[in-house]
């Protein structure tokens, strides 16, 4: 998967290029919440105004409220933009405008769910973190052919997800998973003769990738 990132990883701009060192934490944690909801296209010209305007945790959390809400018109889900500067405020007051490097004090910070604190940990700081979102989840039950639905078989999938993640360089793995999902082993049709992991997937040996993640009726 690693070799597969350098190779073909999507340059994004809050990305460091493959082998260099991370990237500045704010960004990496601003661009996170951006995408949560929200198509990685969509999400770069408001991360460009946004750095652009507050390029720190201190610049973004003195910025006025309403200032934050306009520029996030558009993106949606405005509980996001709250907790944004919410955490930037409590970053800038108690944390010495530096983000803390591990997932369990990152999750105290407002809008840090499971999925926020390990992709900071993991792509900021270079933590072994297990991070989990939808594509993860989809190539995580198609490699495994995973038989149990969605939603009970959650805690299945991050079981996966964590023996499959390497010590090094996770926050580069956990990238290469969402690349991969986005663009090989997408929801329908998934390219599996473009895919580095086609040899290790049960799905693919079983001709039936599009049939994973199994999803409990409704
Ligand atoms: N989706 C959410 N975070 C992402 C990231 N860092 N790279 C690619 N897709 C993502
Ligand atoms: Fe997804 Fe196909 Fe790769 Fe399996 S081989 S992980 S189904 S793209």
């Amino acid at each position: 998967m690693l070799d597969w990132y350098d190779a073909h990883a999507r340059v994004l701009p809050w990305r460091a290029a493959p082998g260099l060192p991370p990237p500045d934490p704010y960004r990496v944690w601003l661009s996170e919440v951006m995408l949560q909801q929200t198509q990685v296209a969509a999400v770069i010209p408001y991360f460009e105004t946004f750095t652009t305007r507050w390029p720190d945790f201190a610049a973004l959390a003195a910025a006025d409220d309403a200032d934050v809400m306009s520029a996030w018109a558009g993106l949606g889900y405005y509980a996001r933009a709250r907790n944004l500067l919410a955490a930037a405020r409590v970053v800038a007051s108690a944390h010495g405008g530096r983000l803390p490097r591990d997932e369990a004090a990152l999750r105290t910070l407002p809008g840090f769910g499971a999925y926020t604190a390990a992709a900071v940990a993991a792509i900021a700081f270079g933590q072994r973190a297990v991070v989990v979102d939808g594509n993860v989840e989809r190539v995580v039950a198609r490699l495994f052919a995973l038989a149990e639905p969605l939603p009970g078989a959650r805690a299945k999938l991050r079981y996966l997800a964590d023996s499959i993640t390497p010590d090094a360089r996770p926050g580069d793995f956990a990238q290469a998973m969402m690349d991969l999902g986005a663009t090989i082993c997408t929801p329908r049709s998934p390219k599996c003769l473009l895919c580095p992991l086609a040899n290790q997937c049960d799905a693919r040996r079983a001709g039936t990738p599009d049939a994973y993640p199994v999803k409990a009726k409704k």
